[in-house]
């Protein structure tokens, strides 16, 4: 099974509330966005947001500029109907992000648990180029994964767990690593997962 149809069927088969990475508020995320001081007209993009919630919080707090990027079409289609008429000022991009040819740069660019699925190299050279096109200078990137001791898989697919000096390592001199936090997420079925959250400005 290609990685598109792996999502089409989770975003099918579960609800947005079910998945193991759901959080009812995305509280480091936020407290991330307003602590480097986006501005409400500034542009965000919230890269494999799926179903998430985020954009929903942006939105109540009158960010202006949202784009939603995923590969699975079905999550964004949760996200548009859980949001209603609200769903209209937001850019839905229903495409892989190591394929993508950014229209427009944003200031801050959110990836939580997307980054860590791309196990081979070239898939993560192609994420950077697009990371280092579609960023503004002196925006800012947040990038969250599975630690290393946390778990070894993310749906059933493996990923790579970072700490700081591996992390800046993958993605160069370019972004300077700021600021980083640690998150033991709840599954809704219980479990803990050790997210890390590395926050980057683009020089
Ligand atoms: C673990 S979920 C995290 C969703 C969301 N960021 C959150 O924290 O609630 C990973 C998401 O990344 C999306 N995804 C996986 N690979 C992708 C890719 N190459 N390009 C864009 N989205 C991708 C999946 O469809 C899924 O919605």
């Amino acid at each position: 099974m290609n990685s598109k149809e792996h999502w089409k069927n989770v975003y099918q088969n579960k609800s947005a509330e079910e998945v193991s990475w759901y959080q009812r508020v995305p509280t480091v995320s936020l407290a991330i966005i307003h602590d480097v001081g986006l501005q409400k007209n500034q542009g965000i993009i919230d890269v494999g947001g799926g179903a998430s919630t985020l954009v929903d919080c942006l939105l109540q707090e009158e960010f202006e500029d949202i784009s939603v990027l995923d590969l699975s079409p079905q999550a964004l289609e949760v996200a548009k109907q859980r949001l209603g008429k609200r769903a209209e000022s937001v850019d839905w991009l229903a495409e892989d992000i190591t394929q993508f040819s950014p229209k427009k740069k944003v200031a801050f660019w959110h990836d939580r648990a997307v980054f860590h699925f791309l196990t081979q190299s070239e898939d993560r050279a192609k994420y950077k180029k697009i990371l280092a096109s579609s960023v503004i200078s002196g925006g800012y990137i947040m990038i969250a994964v599975f630690s290393i001791g946390g778990p070894e898989q993310c749906s059933g697919l493996d990923i790579v767990q970072y700490d700081a000096d591996k992390i800046k390592e993958e993605l160069g001199g370019e972004f300077q690593l700021i600021d980083e936090r640690v998150e033991q997420h709840q599954t809704p079925s219980g479990n803990a997962q050790l997210f890390c959250y590395f926050v980057f400005r683009k020089r």
